[in-house]
């Protein structure tokens, strides 16, 4: 006889009472969610794993260390069973099915009255996934229809246009450091609903040529600014398209607020009245060194790390830089911006007592196809930088980290 599918459904479960029976791994995966969801959590075992019993130890659970016993489901909305005890889970289904709790079994679906689908999350949606029959079930099918389903609605290659109106206004999204894999999965999604991008010449581009072709891609170092400032004309440019009701996005390498310039359009945006979200990128500072080999910061080597712009040098009286400082201390020296002006920066934290055999490394188009690492030592930068040729954008590290690596990954 053929079986009757499952009925999906969402339980809404704040305060309400859910049993748990076992502490072990089925627990540990499942206690998440329900803890999300709000239960009021009874976990009736004798042991537990490290992350269960840190569950209790937080009072997201109730613990009682004890084996399962009649009774103890009396009062439960919904019971998961999960001891190693086939025995004591047949009990503890059957006194649910007596108190009509809806009760899901680890080691028996057939004997249980409810299923976990395998359910993934993305941007206010839960996808739940059921296989049909007990006997056809098939876990890792549906956990990879799930994982294609969230994927594909997180990178955009699946879309379901929302229909509510979506909110215009501006992204402000880290795109980091350049390779596509490396943008957050909220900036690829805010990419897929752009209906106009402004896309810096640092950071991801190569996601620019997934965009479908309706949405219109500028490219913010091509804006006209003639009686304007550049950074003006992008911020004008910024405000009359989202005035315009369309979903724009800034796109920008590496972190916004990381030398990106991202709070003024945000200030500028806020005083058009428009509305702005920021997204986080990982920062080329962090991200570059490490694709390169170099770890910023090493147990025993370096215990703090600054990140320097070298945009302008140490003697322009527009520096904001302390090189004096800088010199004195040992962590490591992450500077951005710098190839032009590295020369003098070496000779400056070398006057002001850095040793001139400091390591030094410069990872040119980090994380890309043309990734580049040359090494040098403060003596010898300026000197390397100009016969190796090595060019923009590039991330300068200065330390003893430059050396703890493998130097394999470079
Ligand atoms: C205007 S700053 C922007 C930094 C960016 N907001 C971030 O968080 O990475 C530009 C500088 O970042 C560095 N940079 C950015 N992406 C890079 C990459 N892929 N490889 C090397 N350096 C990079 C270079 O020093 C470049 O001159």
């Amino acid at each position: 006889m053929a079986e009757n599918p499952a009925y999906p459904v969402g339980l809404r479960l704040t305060g309400r009472k859910v049993v748990v029976l076992g502490g072990g791994q089925v627990a540990q995966r499942r206690l998440p969610a329900l803890i999300a969801a709000g239960a009021d959590i009874l976990l009736v075992s004798p042991e537990a794993t490290p992350s269960v019993e840190a569950m209790a130890d937080a009072g997201e659970i109730t613990w009682h260390r004890r084996p399962y016993a009649e009774g103890d489901l009396a009062d439960a909305w919904y019971a998961l069973i999960a001891t190693g005890d086939t025995e004591a889970n047949t009990r503890a289904s059957a006194e649910a099915e007596r108190h009509r709790v809806w009760c899901v079994r680890s080691d028996d679906a057939d004997a249980a009255t409810a299923w976990t689908p395998a359910t993934g999350h993305s941007e206010g949606v839960t996808v739940a996934v059921l296989t049909t029959e007990a006997r056809g079930r098939d876990p890792r099918h549906t956990a990879a229809i799930r994982d294609a389903v969230v994927e594909g609605l997180r990178d955009g290659t699946l879309v379901a246009p929302h229909h509510r109106t979506r909110t215009p206004g501006v992204a402000l999204v880290g795109g980091g450091p350049g390779d596509p894999d490396l943008i957050t999965v909220r900036g690829r999604r805010l990419l897929a609903e752009a209906d106009v991008v402004i896309a810096d010449r640092l950071g991801p581009r190569d996601l620019l040529a997934e965009l479908p072709p309706h949405v219109e891609v500028i490219d913010a170092a091509k804006i006209p600014y003639g009686r304007f400032m550049a950074q003006e004309a992008i911020n004008n440019a910024l405000i009359e398209h989202a005035k315009q009701g369309k979903s724009v996005v800034r796109l920008k390498g590496g972190d916004p607020y990381v030398f990106g310039r991202g709070m003024e359009e945000l200030n500028a945006l806020a005083e058009a009245g428009i509305p702005c979200t920021v997204v986080p990128g990982i920062s080329s500072s962090i991200s570059v060194p490490g694709a390169a080999g170099i770890p910023v910061t090493h147990r025993g080597v370096a215990h703090e790390f600054t990140v320097v712009s070298g945009h302008v040098a140490p003697d322009d009286e527009r520096s904001l830089v302390d090189w004096a400082s800088l010199a004195k201390l040992t962590g490591t020296l992450v500077i951005l911006m710098g190839v032009d002006k590295i020369g003098k920066i070496a000779e400056t934290l070398v006057a002001h007592g850095k040793p001139a055999d400091t390591p030094v490394a410069l990872v040119q188009e980090g994380t890309t196809a043309a990734q580049r690492r040359v090494d040098a030592t403060l003596a010898t930068v300026g000197e390397t930088v100009r016969t190796q040729e090595v060019k923009p954008p590039a991330v300068i590290v200065i330390g003893e980290v430059v050396g703890v690596g493998p130097r394999t990954s470079a």
